[in-house]
């Protein structure tokens, strides 16, 4: 009997981290999918359809220092980014204002997109990183 108990224990942990697991992992094609939507209405009219950008005006956002970095591109589209700026070695020097009334999940969505297309692929940002920059 008691080994029955100690390996039930044993299964339950293991099976709900496996099932958690299939979860996280299953959220960021359906974040990404969600974020093409948001990237249409909100970015591309500047940073293109395919992120090519304008040269010298609009940057890409294809293998971008800004896009790779989670922390500083969340703050971009919450706060905007203005001043010189180097990307990809072109030199940008406009400004772009924030778009603080995307929700944390559409920010998400959004980088999420941006952040596995045209040959970017970085790891899953969630809600919840947006909601602590955000304050
Ligand atoms: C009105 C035009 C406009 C819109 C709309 C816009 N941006 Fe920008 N974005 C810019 C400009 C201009 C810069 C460069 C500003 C500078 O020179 O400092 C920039 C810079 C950036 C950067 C940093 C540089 C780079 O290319 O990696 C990122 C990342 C970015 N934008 C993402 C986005 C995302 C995502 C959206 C949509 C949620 C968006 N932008 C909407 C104009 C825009």
């Amino acid at each position: 009997m008691i080994k029955i108990i100690s390996l039930l224990l044993l299964l339950i942990p293991a099976t709900s981290l496996f099932l958690f697991n299939k979860i996280q992992e299953d959220d960021l094609p359906q974040s990404i999918k969600r974020g093409a939507s948001v990237y249409e209405a909100n970015c591309a009219s500047c940073h293109m359809p395919e992120g090519e950008g304008v040269p010298s005006v609009f940057p890409p956002l294809a293998k971008t220092e800004y896009v790779k970095n989670a922390k500083r591109a969340v703050g971009i589209i919450l706060a905007g980014q203005e001043g010189e700026i180097s990307v990809n070695g072109t030199t940008y020097n406009t400004a772009m204002a924030g778009i603080p009334q995307l929700t944390d999940q559409e920010v998400a969505d959004v980088l999420n997109f941006v952040r596995n297309s045209w040959g970017n692929k970085y790891p899953i940002i969630k809600a919840a990183q947006v909601k602590t920059e955000r304050k």
